[in-house]
């Protein structure tokens, strides 16, 4: 952030950001501007973006946050080049860097949105790149974008982010949503975590560091039913079955999940969210999730739209 001092008025200015790579850069200031962008732009999204184009490049599969992004820009009234299958449809085929795709990519786009396997890529991109670059999800690294509809999905649902108690329940050790999702929590005051994981998919020491620095609250438990009482989220995920051995998903499939029986512990007021797709781990019958209050996760996938919106307008710095 930064402070100007004009006469006696002190004008506080939030940073722009050049690029979208991990949920550290989000100060709370910033995450509020985008919460209250996305508001706006759901009422009213004009063509803030016309002439602009992004390019999606998409290593790996998505439905969600391709196309949410893809939606974003035209509703914007920008335009959208780019492969959904990059790894087959793009020169990566052949050969080339992906330093050297980039550099080229951002001489014909203003703005690039990746999704990659590798850990690390996003930002490597962005080293190169001579337009903003976004993180759509690299490998078991961050998925900065999700986080960002994540919390503001708590907000819309609760009101507030402080003093929430949050279940992140599955994968946690290859999941990078919930590795966002703690950055982004850590920023708030008195939010309390609560990790469920198999034994061999256990969220790793440098979140846990990261919580104890930011004097987040968490702990670890293996008992799913017991602690569906007593938090505000429920906050589901899958096991990345193609990021760990076959092993490791026949010890965790199956452990944790909610269905018609334990989802009568789900207090009222509290929510169920999950980044999507969900598999076995939610096993809910049709009318329960379409009609049950507590089931969060369609609205979840839906507000991803509207604050990717405020993400591209933010960052291609559009007042
Ligand atoms: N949540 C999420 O990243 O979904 P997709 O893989 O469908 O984009």
């Amino acid at each position: 952030m930064i402070f100007l001092f004009i006469g006696y008025q002190t004008l506080f200015i939030l940073m722009k950001l050049k690029h979208c790579i991990e949920s550290q850069q989000f100060s709370k200031e910033l995450l509020f501007e985008l919460f209250n962008l996305a508001d706006s732009l759901r009422e009213n999204n004009g063509e803030l973006l016309k002439g602009k184009i992004m390019a999606s490049l998409f290593y790996e599969p998505s439905t969600r946050t391709r196309l949410s992004f893809e939606s974003a820009m035209l509703k914007l009234g920008g335009r959208v080049i780019g492969t959904e299958n990059a790894k087959e449809f793009s020169s990566a085929v052949k050969g080339e860097s992906l330093e050297d795709s980039t550099r080229v990519i951002s001489s014909y786009s203003d703005v690039i949105v990746i999704r990659h396997d590798v850990d690390g890529s996003a930002k490597l991109c962005s080293s190169v790149s001579k337009v903003p670059v976004i993180n759509a999800g690299d490998g078991k690294g961050q998925h900065p974008t999700q986080a960002l509809l994540d919390v503001y999905t708590i907000y819309l649902e609760f009101g507030k982010i402080d003093g929430l108690k949050i279940a992140m329940v599955g994968d946690l050790s290859s999941g990078r949503t919930v590795r966002s999702l703690c950055y982004l929590l850590g920023k708030f005051e008195n939010v309390e975590i609560i990790f469920v994981s198999p034994e061999n998919l256990k969220m790793k020491d440098d979140i846990k560091d990261y919580l104890n620095r930011h004097n987040v609250k968490f702990r670890e438990e293996s008992d799913l039913d017991k602690i569906l009482t007593e938090v505000d989220v429920i906050y589901m995920t899958r096991i990345q079955k193609e990021r760990i051995s076959f092993e490791d998903y026949e010890a965790a499939m199956g452990k944790f999940v909610i269905n018609e029986t334990n989802f009568n512990f789900v207090p009222k007021s509290s929510r169920i969210m999950h980044p999507l797709p969900h598999v076995e781990e939610i096993e809910l019958p049709i009318v329960l999730e379409n009609f049950d209050e507590r089931v969060a996760y369609f609205r979840q996938a839906e507000n991803g739209l509207y604050i990717r919106m405020a993400l591209l307008v933010h960052l291609l710095g559009v007042d």
